[in-house]
């Protein structure tokens, strides 16, 4: 069955208290609009449409970074779910298959249920999500007759026996494009709220006669988010899920609590991922690694048997290979660290290629940036870079070469060479002891 999606995410998120529209809200790194985009990507829907209204733009924009084929339809006024959803109708147009519509503000919904409701759909018109609420709250509530879905009451216009239904509604809805389009044409704002809801659809396909039923999932898939307090529960259900992933998947989590994840971490089995360390997005890690404590890491890949931190701090397009150490304080950035490589201690390694087995000493900076331009740092295999050598890019190091400590290298250091670049050493003899003879004397005296 072909599918097109429909994500709702007009609406302003009042609740929020912000300037952003409420559905581009970070979860794990991502907006929570994404993370609605990628239960459904698992459909392998051949379209997919956000309904966008409220920072319609910005809401685009982030859309189409996650999927550039996304096509924005514009509410400009936000009349009501079934409204919203009759705005995706140009974008759906020739379009025959199945829509599921999602909402942007309801991040969890698992892709196996949303396969359940498609293979609902092959015995019903109408396929409705629908959960057992512990506290059904302001939740439209599900009617039901016999094995039929007969209608969903809002809370709002719900009679006192309707309202002690606790079956709810959690707003996914599947049925083919045309049919869906057709049932809302039928829809009047005759209600409560003066809004056209999307849900009337249900009373008004099974007065045509068509069939209806629910799909039940868990509460916790259908949690929506309308303020930071539920943004801040939203957060902690999806780390929690992701460390037990992770745990199931064979990977040691000392603390698992204080571990963070993004929606798009990676770690590979037997690795071991010491407390306080946290995943910014699109960070890898491959099997055997070793990411010890209060590391941040993002936009990296950490290949097998390497060992981060702790205190280390992996920032987008840093590449280890295998059997890499990077010790505390050291900040990689846009760099290669091939096989073996060490930077052990306190360094800023940036727009740089290190080769393999090079040992990178305690302090050394890539000075990569002249106030404009950002430049590179070659360093060759088995180099040995001294104790607080500044690499004043762009310049290379060749295989085997080494820098004196504290040198500051502006030329190119040719293989094998030694290159070191600081003022030469000068002792004199006794200097020091007649020096502070004279100091101590001067304060015997009681002179400053
Ligand atoms: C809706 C359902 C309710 C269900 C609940 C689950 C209707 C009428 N009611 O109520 O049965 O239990 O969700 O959370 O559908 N939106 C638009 N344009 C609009 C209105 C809404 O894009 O004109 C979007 C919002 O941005 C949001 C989603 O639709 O992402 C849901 O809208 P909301 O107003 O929160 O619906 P509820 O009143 O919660
Ligand atoms: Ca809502």
């Amino acid at each position: 069955m072909t599918i097109a999606l429909i994500i709702l995410g007009a609406g302003m998120g009042t609740r929020m208290n912000s300037d952003m529209p409420k559905v581009l809200h970070h979860i794990a790194g991502a907006p929570m609009l994404v993370h609605a985009m990628k239960s459904g990507a698992a459909l392998a829907p051949e379209r997919t449409v956000i309904v966008a209204g409220h920072g319609a733009d910005a809401v685009g924009k982030a859309a189409q970074a996650y999927d550039p084929d996304a096509v924005i339809a514009l509410q400009c006024e936000q009349l009501g779910t079934g409204h919203a959803v009759a705005e995706a109708r140009e974008a759906l147009d020739g379009f025959d298959g199945d829509a599921i519509v999602l909402y942007g503000d309801t991040p969890f919904i698992r892709p196996e249920t949303l396969a359940a409701m498609t293979a609902a759909r092959l015995t019903h018109d109408v396929v409705v999500l629908g959960f057992e609420a512990a506290d059904p709250g302001r939740y439209g509530r599900l009617i039901m007759q016999a094995d039929q879905l007969d209608r969903i009451v809002e809370f709002k216009d719900a009679s006192d026996e309707e309202r002690a239904v606790s079956l709810c509604n959690s707003g996914v809805v599947a049925a083919n494009a045309r049919t869906l389009f057709e049932l809302i044409d039928a829809v009047s704002n005759d209600n409560a709220a003066g809004e056209y809801y999307l849900t009337d659809i249900v009373g008004i396909a099974r007065a045509k006669g068509m069939s209806a039923t629910v799909v039940q999932c868990p509460e916790a898939e259908t949690m929506g988010i309308n303020s930071r307090a539920e943004l801040a529960a939203a957060e902690d259900v999806f780390q929690t899920r992701a460390r037990n992933a992770a745990m199931a998947d064979g990977v040691t989590l000392t603390a698992p609590e204080t571990v963070f994840f993004a929606h798009d971490t990676v770690v590979g089995r037997d690795t071991i991922i010491e407390p306080h360390v946290v995943f910014g997005p699109g960070a890898s890690v491959e099997t055997g690694a070793t990411i010890r404590a209060f590391s941040h890491l993002e936009g990296c890949h950490v290949a097998r048997g390497s060992v981060v931190g702790p205190y280390a701090r992996l920032r987008p397009g840093a590449e280890l290979a295998e059997d890499v150490k990077i010790g505390n304080f050291v900040e990689i950035k846009n760099a290669q660290i091939a096989e073996g490589a060490k930077v052990n201690h306190l360094s800023y390694v940036g727009d740089a290629d290190i080769g393999a087995r090079s040992n990178i000493g305690a302090g050394t900076i890539t000075c990569n940036y002249d106030g404009v331009f950002k430049h590179k740092t070659t360093i060759g295999a088995d180099a040995f870079i001294g104790s607080n050598t500044m690499l004043v890019a762009p310049v290379t190091v060749g295989d085997a070469a080494m820098t004196g400590s504290g040198s500051v290298i502006t030329k190119n250091v040719p293989s094998g060479d030694l290159a070191v670049a600081r003022a030469r050493q000068d002792n004199k003899p006794g200097f020091a002891t007649r020096l502070l003879e004279k100091l101590r004397a001067k304060k015997a005296k009681g002179n400053k």
